[in-house]
């Protein structure tokens, strides 16, 4: 490593940082292959509002992340654009200590443990939504995953009983959740900036129409007298303490259950959009999914799900924002400049990944993936909350998809890769004839 790669950032594409924020959002894949074929492993970009990314892909960088200081990488500071949906108690925007607290509040009722609990309500709403399905004509999966994900969010997260309270909310969230993932709404947060929409008397309206259901729920749940014997996330949370004793306040539990209805439901159900694009396409492997499951096994399931979620991570890259000084791979990077590691890029390493364009279930059998170069859900003090809640999900719809249906791609052709707001799906919305 000469002196000069130690005082400087890494090199990067030299147009104008609004043509790299254009291509970016219209392309991050593309964008990431381009740069890392040109610069390799570790490169720069400049994106508008969010000053110089550096963007990370071996595995030994991405674990320095991962690990280091939550003093020194700030994810929160990144995620403020979500400010005026999620409020200010939202683990997704904290950070360092208070985001800890809140980390700590929402890991028990998350963990992959209480998942069994949650099976038999997945399989039932899966089992409504496949059931409905028209036969014999081209239909569009990912709308549908995202109604089936949004209903088990509202079940199994809020512990809604089906009644006038659930179609109220679903209605709202509905409404919120189309303005959040649409990309022209996100221009006005982007504009105003987060802060100032908050005090928007329209914008607080729209948000009050949500909140209220909410609220009533909260409240009527504080007072259920089967509270401690509930498995509800929200019931869950209702009796957790925070380190001084004292329960969650009402405007933190609204916060958390948004958050969690925000990162949990567009993420799983386009994850689960890119399994079923990918299995149509390997008639072979959506066979010996489909009979091994219809045999009760479930290793090749475990292993379709791994799979697609490194072949098609639903989003490309997480971010920290530096708050000193830190030395990564020999760059010294200065305080103010975001670290990305690039889950799309480290997925894709053949040194990894023998033959990484492949969707490859197999290679996933006996051979557990890497916590730094497995990461579809982030690391560290950040990872997903939801990731055990995401899988297990996964893996109840798909077992009850090839349990009940025989699936046939409208076209050959894969499905390209599209961005909408933040995670990348299946241009065609998983086009799929069903028999
Ligand atoms: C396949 C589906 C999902 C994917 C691909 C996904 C991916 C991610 C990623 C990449 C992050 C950022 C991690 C980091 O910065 O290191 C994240 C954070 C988070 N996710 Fe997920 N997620 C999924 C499903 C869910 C679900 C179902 C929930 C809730 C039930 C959820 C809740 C969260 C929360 C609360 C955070 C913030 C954690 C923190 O900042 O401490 N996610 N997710």
């Amino acid at each position: 490593m000469t002196v000069d790669a130690l005082t400087a950032l890494p090199p990067g594409p030299r147009m104008p940082s609004a043509l790299q924020t254009a291509i970016w959002f219209g392309n991050a894949q593309w964008m990431l292959r381009q740069c890392a074929a040109r610069f390799g492993d570790t490169f720069r970009l400049r994106i508008l509002n969010e000053g110089t990314w550096v963007v990370l892909s071996h595995p030994d960088h991405v674990k320095q992340v991962f690990t280091g200081d939550p003093r020194v990488y700030h994810a929160g500071e990144g995620n403020q654009i979500l400010l005026p949906v999620l409020g200010e108690h939202s683990v997704l925007l904290l950070d360092e200590s208070t985001h800890l607290e809140q980390r700590k509040l929402l890991l028990p009722p998350l963990h992959g443990k209480r998942m069994e609990r949650y099976s038999e309500l997945m399989a039932q709403i899966a089992g409504a939504e496949i059931e409905s399905w028209p036969r014999d004509e081209p239909y569009r999966l990912r709308p549908r995953m995202q109604a089936l994900t949004l209903e088990i969010i509202l079940r199994a997260v809020f512990g809604l009983a089906e009644g006038e309270r659930l179609l109220r909310l679903r209605a709202e969230l509905r409404r919120l959740l189309d303005m959040v993932t649409n990309p022209r709404m996100m221009i006005f947060p982007a504009l105003l900036g987060p802060q100032r929409l908050v005090r928007m008397k329209l914008f607080q309206r729209d948000i009050a129409r949500m909140d209220g259901p909410i609220y009533e729920e909260i409240a009527e749940r504080g007072r259920a007298s089967d509270l401690a014997e509930r498995d509800d996330i929200l019931s869950l949370l209702l009796q957790a303490r925070h380190e001084d004793g004292t329960p969650m306040s009402d405007v933190e539990l609204r916060d958390e259950l948004l958050t969690l209805l925000v990162a949990g439901h567009e993420t799983t159900a386009t994850a689960l959009a890119w399994a079923v694009e990918r299995l149509i396409r390997h008639p072979e492997k959506l066979d010996r999914l489909t009979e091994e499951t219809r045999a009760g096994e479930t290793e090749y399931l475990d292993a379709v799900v791994t799979e697609t979620l490194r072949l098609r991570p639903v989003i490309s890259v997480v971010a920290r924002r530096l708050t000193e000084p830190v030395e990564i791979g020999g760059w010294e990077l200065p305080a103010g400049v975001t670290v990305t590691p690039s889950i799309y890029l480290v997925h894709r390493r053949p040194d990894v990944y023998p033959e990484p364009e492949r969707f490859l279930p197999e290679r996933f059998i006996d051979n557990p993936p890497g916590t730094y170069t497995w990461i579809p859900f982030g690391g560290g003090v950040r990872r997903c909350l939801g990731g055990a809640f995401a899988q297990f999900e996964m893996r109840v719809v798909l077992a009850e998809l090839v349990r009940r249906l025989r699936l046939e791609p409208v076209r050959a052709e894969p499905e390209p890769v599209k961005r909408r707001a933040i995670t990348e799906t299946p241009r065609h919305n998983t086009e799929v004839i069903i028999k």
